[in-house]
């Protein structure tokens, strides 16, 4: 079997790769490197290019009859996304739809797309299943959800095949130390956290701590970087073998607030971490915890490092690398 993997070289895309090339599928990475690093494709084929070369696309997908598609490469930033929607309809909407395009062109049937916790909004009920209304509040949330929506269409109409994965926040690093979060500018707390351990960062920001949550601060649902990638390795089995289109909720259904998450991360480290507190950061909800039963009913998905300490260890593992 052979899978093409968009945005593999980027943070849960080159975890992804890494776990198939273990599994024995081939795989082809195609990237524009815009976030990614090529350095972090390992054991597979690395293509350098952008989904808007639709006929690129065409010829890449001519020479290898790809047997999935796995979709990674969005940009990932909320604040962003409302400061420019265009550039997010564009590269996370526009350019997908030319992807399915190519898939529908070439008969590639099986498609595994990165979804995510911001299709729902604010929530309305906690924890989230996949039932709870869709209302995304910014054009992050508003794209994925639109691609959700177009694949429902697609399949009906082509017969193209896919799982939404609605990932809550993905966290933690390859627990063999070889990969892990790399982004430029970094916007995610634990990374942060533990710049702020290691010395890279003088102190972490709090947004708010006001919240209408035990300790004030924002709650969420952390899950290891490998396991959204077993989750992806089962949807696209569940399509090889003939199952049906479906969306899944992605999270280990315990929430944690930032306070937890920087007193773990002191255990863990062993460091101080200085934190200075500020205000909210705008489009932040208070409390965002999946419910995962579906996609542990249906895939067979048991997340193997549930626990907040193992997933921090593993990042931490990864920012002190070079010391
Ligand atoms: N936080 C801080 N200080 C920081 C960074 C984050 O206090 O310096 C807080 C945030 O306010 C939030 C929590 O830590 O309460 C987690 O923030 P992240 O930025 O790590 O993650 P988000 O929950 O905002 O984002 C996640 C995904 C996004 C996705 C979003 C959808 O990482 O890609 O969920 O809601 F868009």
């Amino acid at each position: 079997m052979h899978v093409l993997v968009v945005g593999g070289a980027g943070y849960i895309g080159s975890h992804m790769v890494k776990l198939l090339v273990q599994r024995g599928f081939k795989v082809t990475v195609l990237d524009n490197l815009s976030a990614g690093y090529r350095d972090a494709v390992r054991g597979a084929r690395f293509v350098l290019g952008d989904l808007f070369e639709r006929d690129a696309l065409e010829d890449l997908c001519r020479e290898i009859r790809f047997d999935g598609v796995m979709h990674f490469a969005s940009h990932i930033q909320v604040g962003e996304s409302v400061r420019e929607p265009a550039k997010y309809y564009r590269n996370n909407v526009f350019k997908t739809q030319n992807l399915l395009d190519v898939m529908v062109a070439r008969r590639v049937r099986c498609f595994i797309f990165s979804s995510t916790a911001a299709i729902f909004g604010e929530p309305v009920r906690i924890p989230i299943d996949e039932e709870h209304p869709k209302q995304p509040i910014n054009p992050y949330g508003r794209g994925k959800w639109m691609v959700e929506q177009m694949l429902e269409d697609y399949d009906t109409a082509y017969g193209l095949k896919s799982v939404s994965l609605r990932y809550f926040n993905a966290a933690g690093a390859d627990p063999d130390g070889e990969l892990g979060e790399r982004h430029d500018p970094e916007t995610h707390l634990i990374p942060l956290v533990l710049q702020a351990a290691s010395g890279r960062r003088p102190y972490l920001t709090v947004f708010g701590n006001d919240y209408d949550t035990p300790d004030g601060t924002c709650i969420r649902d952390y899950i290891h970087v490998n396991d959204l990638c077993e989750a992806h390795l089962l949807a696209l089995q569940r399509l090889w073998e003939g199952g049906n289109s479906a969306a899944y909720n992605l999270g280990n259904g315990n929430g944690f607030s930032v306070q937890e998450v920087i007193a773990t991360a002191r255990q863990v480290t062993g460091r101080e971490i200085p934190v200075q507190y500020s205000a909210r950061r705008p489009g932040d909800p208070a409390r965002l915890v999946a419910d995962s039963r579906r996609a542990q009913a249906e895939l067979g998905w048991t997340p193997r490092y549930a626990d907040l300490a193992t997933i921090i260890a593993h990042a931490w593992r990864w920012e002190t690398r070079d010391s």
